[in-house]
């Protein structure tokens, strides 16, 4: 495809040309100045004065027609120039599309693609914030027949062009395109240039109506796609915490430990479909836990060989539950593999270090951290220098020691933000507490 260089670089036929192109043809029809020496060979024979204004009258009107079509040139040149510009618009769109999935980055790209298409022109975001809009950039314009010619647009739900009345705050011309998800106002987009920017014309009314358009439509999808997730994510978080509740000391377990390894997932640079497969992963871990009989579950005391192989069966009930799922294949290997150890002792199938899938050593991290934290049947809860510390200590066998070290980063920083607080556990107790000669305490243990 031509660049808008050469496509700036192509020369229109001008007037000059044009005159020497009607001299030659003068000549070719034997119109030109009479020649010198009429007997020379070669020579036409000179045209009688009748035949010469009749040629003269032809080429004139040919000299008007060919003026016409120069013009009108001119105007299909800029007209392709500017076509060309708003292909690359659509395409810059189409090839980012894919990418975005949240309503905000749906605007960001639109506004930065047609940012790039009309550089000599100020573009603005207008969203409404209670009665007013608030502008980024901000602040907001210095003049008022701008923010009017916005409200106008808004409550028109249509693009409205203006041109404004010369002033020295360099609005010459505004266009207002507004972004409407359904009935709902998303944001205006507005263009305003000064008196030297080039005019607002049907095309790019066209084009920013068009693709405006399309960003509300997918900002509505955006939208409904969210509000699924979240009546999804609700959905299961009320048939988890039914499982939770046939323990009362692990109540909650699953929600927390799915923020856990939400954190940590981030700081590990997931992208939002991973954060999200996690943390549909680390909802669900525990799910198999529905089929264990409730007096093995709730026992205080140390299990028998009989009851800790149930008990181990949680993570492969909990699988066997989600393949029927296929929506979330990609959580499987996380509840699958939840309590394997970094140094290949644990279940169900003995992986090691980063054989295990990444998924399950960060919800292993989450879930050792939220055991160790809370009150269990056979203990209470660690505080969380202790828990961090026995977490430490264990990093290499049980956990992978990376993700620990991470983690008690993240932590540290959550508490010091005040983003989690630990004072819902019932039990904030720097001793083992009760049965501990029954139960060891270390973090495997106490993910049973
Ligand atoms: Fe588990």
């Amino acid at each position: 495809m031509l660049s808008r260089r050469a496509l700036e670089d192509m020369k229109p036929l001008d007037h000059a040309n044009l005159e020497n192109v009607l001299s030659a043809l003068h000549k070719a029809v034997g119109c030109a100045a009479p020649a010198s020496d009429p007997g020379q060979p070669g020579a036409s024979a000179p045209a009688t004065e009748a035949e010469r204004k009749g040629v003269d009258h032809l080429l004139q009107d040919l000299h008007e027609e060919l003026h016409l079509v120069l013009v009108e040139h001119g105007g299909m040149a800029e007209e392709l120039l500017r076509a060309y510009e708003q292909l690359g618009i659509v395409f810059e769109v189409t090839r980012q599309v894919a990418r975005v999935s949240s309503e905000k980055e749906v605007v960001r790209l639109f506004g930065n693609s047609l940012r790039i298409t009309y550089h000599d022109n100020e573009i603005r975001l207008a969203e409404r914030s209670g009665d007013d809009l608030s502008w980024s950039p901000s602040p907001p314009p210095a003049r008022e027949s701008v923010v009017e010619v916005v409200e106008e647009s808004i409550a028109g739900s249509r693009l409205v062009v203006r041109t404004l009345p010369s002033t020295t705050d360099g609005v010459d011309e505004i266009m207002s395109a507004p972004v409407f998800s359904g009935e709902d106002f998303v944001c205006a987009i507005v263009f305003t240039h000064g008196p030297a920017g080039r005019r607002f014309v049907a095309s790019d009314m066209s084009l920013v109506e068009a693709l405006l358009s399309f960003c509300g439509d997918l900002v509505r999808k955006c939208r409904l796609t969210e509000e699924l997730r979240g009546m999804s994510m609700n959905l299961v978080r009320a048939l988890v915490s039914a499982i939770d509740q046939k323990d009362a000391y692990t109540s909650g377990h699953s929600n927390r430990v799915g923020q856990f390894a939400k954190l940590l997932g981030a700081a590990l640079g997931m992208d939002n479909e991973e954060l999200q497969m996690l943390e549909w992963a680390a909802l669900l871990h525990d799910a198999g836990k529905i089929g264990i009989r409730d007096d093995v579950l709730k026992k205080p005391g140390k299990l028998t060989t009989e009851e800790l192989e149930h008990i181990r069966e949680h993570p492969v009930r909990s699988h066997e539950l989600v393949r029927r799922v296929p929506q979330l294949k990609a959580s499987m290997d996380g509840i699958r593999h939840h309590h394997e150890r970094y140094d290949g002792s644990g279940y169900p199938d003995g992986l090691a270090g980063e054989d295990i899938p990444l998924q399950a050593r960060v919800i292993l991290v989450a879930d050792v951290f939220d055991a160790l934290t809370t009150s269990r049947s056979y203990r209470a809860a660690f505080d969380v220098e202790t828990a961090l510390d026995i977490m430490r200590q264990e990093a290499g066998r049980v956990s992978d020691p990376a993700l620990v070290s991470l983690f008690e980063e993240i932590i540290r920083r959550e508490i010091a933000h005040q983003r989690i607080s630990f004072e819902r556990f019932s039990c904030q107790s720097t001793s083992p507490g009760r049965d501990t000669s029954e139960r060891n305490n270390t973090p495997e243990e106490c993910t049973k």
